[in-house]
């Protein structure tokens, strides 16, 4: 690795490592489902990137410092500074997470019977367009599909797909733009800033409101540095700023880039339209100064998003995810290439061909990997994304992964070779891996609580 943690480890968690048996035994208990699982019971924890990372001393000592008040504490208005030099808006809201931002914009903009596009929709942000009898669709390159495909820039949006939806549907059936950077469901793979303002364009002309969905906005900045042409001297802060000039509002998880454990942001331009989400939030998230979260975490936010966008940082996070990626191909595992920001995608299809996406490929090498090793992953694959068809059919996902993403400043370059071997030995022994079945799944978001039976 060229470039060490650009920190040093203050306080630690002891983890907690079962036998096998033991692990056997709760990974039926819990259906076959890793979400069930008390997360005691796991080794090394990859479910998630979202609300997992390691916050800073900084971080910690702005909580303690901060007031507690019902409106207008300071910690909101180092927020406010923050977001207006980091993204350049002066009107947002706090929220709770990244949906509750997602459950506001949609319930004031969305009719029943309206499409809404993006690159690609994550599990929440599909369910809550679904949720508000709207249609979620995906435009993302052709490319995006294809794990193999090395591109620069394997997020972007089809442009020619864009057009062709609003003139199919309408333009006043399509009440927003969305463009998710990067876009996670895909393997975490970046936006390129011309596709940005490509997108941005299409959506002034047809006067429809574009949106980032900027949950790694900063991981997506620095792939634009390093791959798109002219950007090479910019910034993270300085290519940011240039993302976001281009929308007219985003949501934000900062569970993510925001290095929080809680919190999210809704962005808006407009008056008008800020307006109505602000009168919805104070009903349904809490007062704007605070947003369904004590003052104490916007100050963690806020500092959080100042470290977030050093370019040092940026590039540790950015080399520890692709050590893990470079791990397991030198160990022949089919992956998305090129490797993601914020996580891997072990490409389930072809780890496991024999077995039918209908029989969950990418469940059942997540259970496995739990089972062997201690390690949490996630389905996303036809778990996460599938559909039923009319009959009970399973309709398979496009892709079936499992993610293994990378919580923030949290494990060592050992832990993660770690998951490398332990992963390398259940693809020698891939052979005696069966399919599953699965026994429950609620309509939305199934696969956090689905339950399944291994098949034979
Ligand atoms: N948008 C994207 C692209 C996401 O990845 C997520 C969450 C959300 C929206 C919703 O944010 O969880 O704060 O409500 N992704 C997490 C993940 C859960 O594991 O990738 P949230």
């Amino acid at each position: 690795m060229k470039t060490p943690e650009p920190f040093k480890i203050k306080m630690v968690e002891n983890l907690n490592r079962l036998s096998k048996q033991q692990r056997e035994k709760k990974i039926k208990k819990a259906g076959y489902n890793v979400f069930k699982l008390r997360s005691e019971d796991v080794y090394i924890d990859m479910l998630t990137d979202s609300g997992t990372s390691a916050m800073s001393d900084k971080q910690v000592s702005r909580m303690i410092e901060t007031e507690q008040a019902y409106a207008g504490s300071d910690s909101y208005y180092d927020l406010k500074k923050t977001v207006e030099d980091i993204f350049c808006f002066e009107r947002f809201l706090v929220v709770h997470q990244g949906r509750g931002a997602e459950n506001v914009l949609y319930s004031v903009i969305l009719d029943e019977g309206d499409y809404v596009p993006n690159n690609m929709h994550f599990d929440t942000t599909k369910a809550n367009v679904k949720h508000k009898g709207g249609t979620p669709v995906n435009l993302v390159i052709d490319e995006a599909y294809d794990p193999e495909k090395k591109l620069d820039f394997k997020g972007n949006m089809d442009t020619e797909k864009l057009k062709s939806l609003i003139e199919e549907k309408g333009p006043e059936n399509v009440p927003i733009i969305m463009l998710t950077v990067t876009n996670n469901t895909g393997g975490g793979q970046p936006v390129s800033m011309e596709n940005i303002k490509e997108v941005s364009k299409i959506a002034k002309d047809h006067d429809i409101p574009f949106f980032l969905d900027a949950c790694r906005f900063a991981e997506n900045a620095y792939f634009i540095k390093k791959r798109e042409k002219g950007y090479g001297d910019k910034s993270i802060r300085e290519i940011t700023r240039e993302m976001f000039s281009y929308a007219d509002g985003f949501t934000f998880s900062a569970k993510k880039e925001g290095l929080v454990n809680i919190g999210g942001l809704l962005g808006i331009r407009d008056e008008e339209l800020h307006l109505k989400c602000k009168n919805l939030s104070i009903i349904i998230e809490g007062f704007p100064t605070y947003g369904g979260l004590a003052c104490r975490e916007l100050s963690a936010m806020a500092q959080g998003m100042r470290e977030v966008i050093k370019d040092g940082y940026q590039e540790y996070r950015h080399q520890q995810v692709k050590f893990l990626g470079d791990e397991l191909l030198d160990r022949d595992i089919p992956l998305i290439e090129p490797i993601g920001g914020h996580a891997v995608f072990v490409d389930a299809k072809r780890f496991l061909p024999d077995i039918p996406q209908k029989h969950f490929p990418a469940q059942a090498l997540t259970t496995e990997l739990y089972k062997e090793a201690g390690i949490r992953g996630v389905e996303l694959g036809t778990s996460a994304f599938g559909e039923t068809d009319e009959e009970g059919n399973i309709v398979p996902a496009e892709m079936e992964n499992m993610r293994l993403a990378v919580p923030r400043r949290v494990y060592t370059i050992n832990q993660l070779r770690y998951v490398a071997e332990s992963l390398k030995e259940i693809f020698d022994e891939r052979h005696n891996i069966k399919g599953m079945k699965r026994t429950y799944a609620p309509e939305l978001l199934g696969h956090f609580t689905a339950e399944f039976k291994p098949i034979g």
